[in-house]
């Protein structure tokens, strides 16, 4: 059954920095430690990106590579930002169900930790409901991007950062 959409917001990012403003607010959220977020989008929209962001945000250091190979790619976050665990998977080359028990993503998305996810229509009938449901679509040909943000659980609710006045 479909998760219903509980609140709706739009960004604007004009750039990459608008990006990192984002991906800054939402690291700051009440919930984050334990959130599962889908981030839908083209290739190159700007989902890992915006996942680099988020990670540096939460004191991740070193590397932040695309999981498109490996699947999975782990970090924590860092001891002033609460330690925990952190999986980002990109599910573009995810063919065979059977990985899924075999690589353990089951345990991942039934434990605790932020959970980040790219493509994830790739593996639909295997993931749990998420909270928060971003999707970036390029805008012509340049660095603008329009997002739209859903929250499909009260958690993912509480991480919609407050909206600024105009
Ligand atoms: N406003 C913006 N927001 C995010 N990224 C931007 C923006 N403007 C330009 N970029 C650039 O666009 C590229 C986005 O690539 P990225 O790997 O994040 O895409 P992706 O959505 O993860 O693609 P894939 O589906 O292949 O994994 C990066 O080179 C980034 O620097
Ligand atoms: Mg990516």
């Amino acid at each position: 059954m479909q998760a219903s959409i509980l609140e709706t917001r739009r960004w604007h990012w004009p750039d990459e920095p608008a990006c990192a403003e984002s991906a800054r607010a939402l690291a700051g959220r009440c919930g984050i430690d334990d959130a599962f977020i889908e981030l839908h989008g083209p290739l190159g929209a700007g989902k890992t990106t915006f996942v680099r962001h988020l990670l540096a945000a939460l004191g991740v250091e070193g590397r932040v590579k695309s999981p498109t190979y490996t699947l999975l790619e782990s970090y924590r976050a860092d001891a002033a930002h609460g330690g925990f665990a952190i999986g980002h998977f990109d599910f573009y080359r995810f063919e065979d169900p059977q990985e899924w028990e075999d690589a353990g993503f089951r345990e991942v998305f039934a434990g605790p930790g932020l959970k980040l996810v790219e493509w994830p229509d790739k593996a639909a009938t295997l993931l749990p409901p998420c909270d928060l449901r971003i999707a970036i679509a390029p805008r012509d040909d340049g660095d603008a991007r329009a997002v739209r943000v859903e929250a499909l659980s009260a958690r993912g609710a509480l991480l919609l950062p407050t909206e600024r006045p105009a």
